[in-house]
């Protein structure tokens, strides 16, 4: 595939089918996105996988907080209070093609939460990663792993790899740090999810707008 077109029909994936990613593919994957650049060549990226006993620790622990409405202290803001119009209204649209493609209603609370709380399952994934940063970086070394993000979820896609990456995670900072345990100067950002692509699913069958490049980009004589 070229690499326009792995990048133009990349999507996130939130179903998966009942079929084992080995580690080994996962290193693999891993390898190839620490090609990524960062400033001062510093790769400020940190990634916990978790599998098998760690995994069901972690979406057992995360999925009861759900339902119990257990709330954590967090690090950081996953958007910014207030919102601005322009990013809200991309935010609302967002949601409202998702829920129409698994035709869950508007007002229809429980089954929006219902699929909420399947981040907190890695959306069925058969492995789980949560990307941490040291606290200190942001927000310039936060660009740097996202270079190595987008690397990975390319990467996984040419193995035939779905993947979506998790900022709910970061929602649940205390329950993370006790099962990957990662150092006290790290911070949760978010997670990623990673199996092969249920595509006989509905969720995964929509695709998201983009704006055309007027609403970014200016051209400076
Ligand atoms: C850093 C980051 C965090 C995200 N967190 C979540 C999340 O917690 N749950 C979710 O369902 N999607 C999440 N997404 C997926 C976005 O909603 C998705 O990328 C966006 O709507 C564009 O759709 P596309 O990826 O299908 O092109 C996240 C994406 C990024 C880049």
């Amino acid at each position: 595939m070229s690499i326009k077109k792995l990048i133009t029909s990349r999507y996130s994936v939130r179903s998966f089918i009942d079929k084992e990613v080995s580690l080994e593919l996962i290193k693999e994957i891993l390898k190839t996105a620490n090609s990524a650049p960062s400033g001062g060549n510093i790769q400020p990226w940190k990634i916990y996988v978790v599998s098998n006993n760690s995994y069901k620790e972690l979406t057992t622990q995360a999925v009861s907080n759900f339902d119990n409405g257990v709330q954590e202290a967090i690090d950081y803001e996953i958007y910014p209070k207030p919102l601005a119009d322009e990013y809200k209204k991309r935010r609302s649209e967002c949601a409202s093609d998702m829920y129409e493609a698994i035709s869950i209603e508007r007002d229809d609370i429980d089954s929006r939460m219902k699929q909420i709380r399947e981040n907190f399952n890695f959306f069925g994934a058969p492995v789980g990663m949560i990307v941490t940063i040291d606290k200190s970086f942001a927000p310039n070394g936060w660009g740097h792993v996202g270079m190595f993000l987008q690397n990975l979820w390319l990467a996984a896609i040419e193995e035939g790899l779905g993947v979506c990456l998790q900022e709910s995670w970061s929602i649940y900072p205390k329950t993370v740090k006790q099962v990957v345990k990662h150092p006290d100067n790290e911070m949760v950002w978010c997670g990623i999810a990673i199996g092969y692509p249920n595509t006989e699913d509905p969720i995964n069958q929509y695709r998201t707008s983009r704006d055309s490049i007027d609403s970014f980009a200016t051209f400076i004589d």
